[in-house]
C-alpha cells in the first residue's frame, strides 16, 4: 500500500483535527503519500482529494471542527454515487480509507468496503459516543465538559431566582452526553433516550425544600424535547408559584477547542487506523477498550447499540436525595 485518503464525514465533533493530524503524520512516518478528502463522502464524489503534507496539519490540534469539512451525503446512498467515488480514488491511485465519523459514516463506509473492497479502516468521530467498539468517542468528552459548564453556569441563576430549568443537550438516540454532564452539574433529573421516564418520579424530584432545580433532558427523549417535557411537568405541578424555564444547548456542544482526552484519542485512534491498513485490518474501526487499541467490524459497531453503564442510572437516583 503506498497511498491512503482520510475524511470526516457526519457533524463534526471536537478532536477530529487531532486525528487527521495523527492519520497524516503516521501516513507520512509510515512512508505512504496521504490524501485529504474534503467534505466526506460529497467530495469523494466531486474529486475534491488533494495531497497532504506534514506541514497541511501544522497549528490543528488545538482547534475543533475539522480542516476537512465535513457533510452528510445523499448522493453516496446510491450506487452511481459510489461508483462516481470509487473511479475517483483509482484515478489517484488511492488504496486505502480512514474514515472518520459515527454512525452514519460507518454505515457508508461499510458498503462501500464491500461492494469495491477498498481497505477501510473507521475512527470513532462523533460527540453522541454511541459507537459500539471503543469506550468513548473522540469529541465526546470535550461536548460533556460545554454542557456542564452550561450547567454550572444555568445553576447560578437558576438559585438566585427559585426556578427549574430544563436543560436540553445533544444525542437523538443516545443519553451519554445527558447522563454524563447531569451526574457532573448535579442535575435533579435526566432523561435520556435509552429509559422511559415516569413524570410523576420527575415531579416528585423538584418537591420542597429545593427551590430551585436541574433537569437534563437529552433531545431525543421519548416524550419530546424538553419544551415539550417542560409543559408536561407544569401542568402535573399545577403550581403558580413555580417559575420554570428551558434552554437548548443546541451546536455549541459541537465546537470549541477539544479537551486532552480528546486530543490524545483522535491521535492514538488516527495512528491505529494507518497502521491497521498497513497490517491489513479493514471494513472495521480504529477504537480504544480498557486503554488498548481495538479494532472492531463496522457490522458489529453500527449494529449495536452501545449501553448506558448501569451504575450511571443508579447515582442519579442515589444523589438526587
Ligand atoms: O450525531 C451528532 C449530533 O450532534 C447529534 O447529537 C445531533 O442530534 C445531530 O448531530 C445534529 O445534526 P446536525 O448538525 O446535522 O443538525
Amino acid at each position: 500500500m503506498k497511498k491512503i485518503a482520510v475524511f470526516t464525514s457526519g457533524g463534526d465533533s471536537p478532536g477530529m483535527n487531532a486525528c487527521i493530524r495523527s492519520v497524516v503524520r503516521t501516513g507520512i512516518y509510515e512512508g505512504l503519500e496521504v490524501y485529504g478528502i474534503n467534505r466526506g463522502y460529497e467530495g469523494m464524489i466531486e474529486g475534491d482529494i488533494k495531497l497532504m503534507k506534514s506541514s497541511s496539519v501544522s497549528n490543528i490540534v488545538q482547534r475543533g471542527g475539522t480542516i476537512l469539512k465535513s457533510a452528510r451525503s445523499m448522493e453516496f446512498k446510491t450506487p452511481e454515487g459510489r461508483k462516481k467515488a470509487y473511479d475517483n480514488l483509482v484515478t489517484l491511485g488511492i488504496e486505502g480509507l480512514v474514515a472518520i465519523g459515527g454512525d452514519g459514516t460507518f454505515t457508508g463506509a461499510k458498503v462501500f468496503h464491500e461492494e469495491f473492497g477498498i481497505p477501510t479502516v473507521g475512527c470513532p468521530g462523533t460527540i453522541d459516543n454511541d459507537i459500539y467498539g471503543t469506550d468513548y468517542t473522540i469529541g465526546f468528552d470535550t461536548a460533556v465538559n460545554t454542557a456542564l459548564d452550561a450547567i454550572d453556569k444555568i445553576r447560578d441563576t437558576a438559585a438566585a431566582h427559585d426556578r427549574i430549568f430544563f436543560v436540553e443537550v445533544m444525542g437523538r438516540d443516545a443519553g451519554f452526553i445527558a447522563i454524563e454532564s447531569g451526574i457532573g452539574g448535579g442535575a435533579e433529573f435526566v432523561m435520556v433516550p435509552e429509559t422511559q421516564t415516569d413524570l410523576n418520579a420527575v415531579v416528585k424530584s423538584l418537591r420542597e425544600p429545593k427551590a430551585s432545580s436541574i433537569i437534563v433532558v437529552a433531545e431525543g427523549d421519548e416524550l419530546g424535547n424538553a419544551e415539550v417535557i417542560m409543559q408536561l411537568v407544569k401542568e402535573k405541578i399545577k403550581d403558580d408559584t413555580k417559575d420554570f424555564k428551558v434552554t437548548t444547548l443546541g451546536h455549541i456542544q459541537r465546537g470549541g477547542a477539544p479537551t486532552a482526552r480528546d486530543r490524545v484519542l483522535g491521535a492514538r485512534c488516527g495512528m491505529g487506523a494507518v497502521r491497521g491498513l498497513l497490517a491489513g485490518e479493514t471494513g472495521c474501526m480504529s477504537g480504544v477498550i480498557n486503554n488498548e487499541l481495538v479494532y472492531t467490524p463496522f457490522s458489529e459497531c453500527i449494529g449495536q447499540h452501545k449501553p448506558l453503564h448501569p451504575d450511571h442510572l443508579s447515582l442519579l437516583d442515589i444523589l438526587r436525595i
